[in-house]
Formats: C-alpha cells, structure tokens, sequence
C-alpha cells in the first residue's frame, strides 16, 4: 500500500464525523478533499498552504465535489497554525495531516523547510484534543527532503512515548530514498 493511502486509512479509522481536522499542506487538494468527506456537513477542517496555485486548485477541487463549506482555506504556513486556528478548536484538534515536500507538477522550489515543518510540528501536536492523531509522510528523495525527513522523525521519536505515541512505518527492506510515514497518537 503507497504510503498516501496508508495516512488515509489511518485517519479514516479515527474519524466519526463532525470532528475539526487540519490538512498541513493542501497541494493538490487531495488531502483536504479526503478530510472534508470524513468530517461530514458538521466538521470543519482548516487547510494550510504558501502556494496561491494550491490554494485555488485545493478549493477548485471541493466546490467540484460541493464540500467547500466545510473547509477553511488559509493561504499562509502551516508554522501560523496557531494564529489561525479559532480559538475554540485549539486543542480540540483531532486529526492533522502533513505531506512534506513540494506540489507535485509545480514548482519543485517551493517545498516544505525543516524548520518551519518543526514549528508546525510542535504547534500541531499542542492543538491536537487527548487521542487526537497526526499523519507526516516525508520525502526523502531530495536534498532538502532528506534533511528535513531526518529532523522530523528525530523530533517525534523523541516525543514522550507516555504521552506521544509516535510510529514510523518505514520498512527496512526499502531504499532509504522512498517517502515513509509517521504517526502519532497523542493520550
Ligand atoms: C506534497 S505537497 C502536498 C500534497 C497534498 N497534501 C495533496 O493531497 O495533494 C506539499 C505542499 O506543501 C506546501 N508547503 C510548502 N511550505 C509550506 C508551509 N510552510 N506551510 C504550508 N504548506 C507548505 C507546498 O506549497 C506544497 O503544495
């Protein structure tokens, strides 16, 4: 299973409905698209991304599928979570995606920074409501992937495992430049 449709299914297990989500970096808009189906008509999901291009291809894809009003598009980085964010929903987060890298098919320039994505990461897991869960699929296969793939799940793996449960789901017999995911649940 490619690791995009492992994120989705980990998350569609955790999800009812009606729940406020986060899509990190909307890109194409998959994400926020499968977000936006498993909150339902009474979730919200917030989706972040710098690109204006991502933005518009992001809510061009929703109002095709007539669920655009249950996302709130914000054309910022996702380390301003926090500032963007209604206060009601912080902490009361329960699921919060990222897909690192750059947008497929568009400039390969623009692509997540390790420090930024550390912020947001932090940010993140604090607004996450007790059993919320968060999916980072990291792309190791360019410089600046790389770099950023070792922060990453060095930052999570250091998490308190008491409080951040953090799985990395790489196998071992694939090649170091493949894209892997990490979970984590918080308690
Ligand atoms: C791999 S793509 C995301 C794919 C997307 N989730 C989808 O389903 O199509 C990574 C996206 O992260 C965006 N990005 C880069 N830096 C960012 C930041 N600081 N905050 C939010 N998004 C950022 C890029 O513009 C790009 O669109």
């Amino acid at each position: 299973m490619k690791s995009t449709q492992l994120a989705h299914q980990l998350v569609s297990d955790r999800l009812e409905g009606s729940e406020v989500v986060v899509d990190a970096t909307a890109g194409n808009g998959h994400d926020t698209l499968f977000l936006a189906e498993q909150v339902g008509v009474t979730g919200v999901v917030y989706s972040f991304d710098v690109q204006e291009e991502a933005i518009r291809m992001t809510r061009s894809r929703l109002e095709e599928a007539q669920i655009s009003d249950r996302v709130i598009m914000c054309e910022t980085g996702h380390e301003n979570l926090d500032e963007v964010i209604r206060a009601p929903h912080l902490g009361n987060i329960s699921a919060i995606m990222f897909n690192l890298g750059y947008l497929p098919g568009g400039d390969h320039s623009i692509t997540t920074l390790k420090g930024t994505t550390l912020t947001a990461l932090r940010k993140a897991l604090e607004c996450l409501r007790d059993g919320g869960f968060l999916t980072a699929l990291c792309y190791p296969g360019h410089d600046e992937g790389l770099e950023e793939s070792v922060e990453v799940l060095t930052f999570l793996e250091s998490l308190d495992q008491a409080h951040f449960l953090t799985k990395n789901y790489r196998d071992a017999s694939i090649p170091d430049n493949v894209p892997f995911l990490v979970s984590v649940q918080k308690s």
